[in-house]
């Protein structure tokens, strides 16, 4: 069943500089695109690579190890190598708090 876990200071995450938090088994990335914040899976769906060592630009991340990118907001792959989508999460801010849903 899926809970919502408090893992960062909204402040913390600032704009195209993603940040990473572990849930239990879950390695995720936060990222603030235009003072929203979102949340996917860490680690590229390609290789081993941390997205939150990532360049992000606005709504996309692209992976440190081979450039593939993600969208953001939806996860979907969007050029090669990357092929398979990246996890999203559910994410609320309440009173300057980060909650993810795992
Ligand atoms: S590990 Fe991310 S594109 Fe290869």
């Amino acid at each position: 069943m899926s809970e919502w876990h408090q893992v960062a200071s909204a402040a913390d995450i600032k704009p195209d500089e993603p940040i990473k938090v572990q849930i239990g088994d879950d390695d995720i990335a936060l990222y603030n695109v235009d003072s929203e914040i979102f949340a996917t899976a860490n680690i590229c769906t390609h290789a081993f690579a941390s997205m939150a060592d990532g360049f992000q630009e606005g709504d996309i991340i692209e992976c440190p190890l081979h450039d593939g990118r993600f969208n953001i907001k939806t996860g979907k792959a969007l050029c090669p190598p990357v092929e398979q989508d990246l996890k999203i999460y559910q994410t609320k801010v309440e009173d300057g708090t980060v909650f993810i849903k795992v």
